[in-house]
């Protein structure tokens, strides 16, 4: 069976990745999320899960035809703090960072909706850039290991699991990833069945159909990722994105 050609939904190599933005005042975007992953904003928001406070994904789609006139207004209440808006909690205030900090923080925000249908299409080859691996792919019904393979991402999307809907199979992928970069890396599985994500050893994502996002510092240098999935369904996906100190969005993590 060809694994990589099963496996491999859509992989179209981002050309020009970077947008030209010529306010000076403005952090760029990667440096905007990680100074994000650095503060508190991450401990309240999730990208795409609910928690006490709006997914972010969620503030970009409210806000995506108008998102120009709101940005002033948003960058103020996240300086400011307050509430009222979503689902009765209040935010905190951010008084000690730079309005330009915040303007790209708020602009990573409102940018998320209009790259995440691309995204899911898009993966950026990171050979050379951050990362370099291979999984290597187990499909298992009960003890019995009985197809192997390798693929350079974790991509699929419904009609390839029809064959694997028979009750009891499990697939396994890991990976040993050599890191280059060394700093906070945002791991995002989107999973219809039941899947977990591993990193060195630890589950950082659970099985539990909610979780889906996580957050980890790592060293340079090798970790093992590993992902158990368990499909469901007929119309199952599972996606592994993340997002590098370097990237500006999330990006199906492929080597
Ligand atoms: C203490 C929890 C908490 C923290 C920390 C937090 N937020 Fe919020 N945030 C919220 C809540 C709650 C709301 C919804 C407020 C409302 O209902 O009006 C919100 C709303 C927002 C909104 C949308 C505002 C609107 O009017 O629609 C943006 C943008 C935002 N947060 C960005 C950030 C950024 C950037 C950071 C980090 C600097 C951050 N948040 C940190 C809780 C938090």
């Amino acid at each position: 069976m060809d694994w990589k050609g099963k496996i491999i939904v859509l992989c179209v190599v981002l050309g020009a990745c970077s947008q030209a933005t010529h306010e000076s005042k403005i952090v760029s975007k990667p440096i905007a999320v990680q100074l994000m992953l650095k503060d508190d904003c991450f401990s309240c928001h999730a990208t795409y899960e609910q928690n006490i406070a709006p997914p972010y994904m969620d503030i970009s789609k409210r806000y995506a035809e108008y998102s120009e006139v709101v940005k002033p207004k948003l960058i103020q209440k996240v300086i400011n703090g307050g509430g009222g808006l979503w689902y009765g909690g209040n935010m905190s205030p951010h008084p000690f960072l730079k309005p330009e900090e915040v303007s790209g923080m708020v602009e990573w925000v409102l940018s998320l909706d209009e790259r995440d249908s691309t995204d899911l299409k898009k993966s950026e080859s990171l050979k050379n850039t951050s990362a370099e691996g291979v999984f290597a792919v187990e499909i298992v019904q009960a003890d019995l290991s009985f197809i192997h393979g390798y693929v350079d991402q974790i991509h699929l999307e419904t009609d390839q699991f029809l064959e694997w809907q028979s009750a009891g199979k499990t697939l396994r992928f890991s990976a040993n990833v050599e890191l280059k970069i060394p700093g906070r890396y945002m791991f995002h599985l989107h999973k219809t069945g039941q899947g977990s994500l591993t990193i060195d050893g630890q589950v950082v994502i659970s099985n539990r159909a909610k979780d889906m996002e996580a957050i980890r510092t790592l060293t340079a240098g090798l970790h093992k990722i590993e992902v158990t999935y368990i499909p469901l369904g007929k119309s199952d996906a599972l996606k592994l994105s993340w997002l590098t100190p370097t990237m500006s969005h999330y990006h199906v993590m492929k080597f």
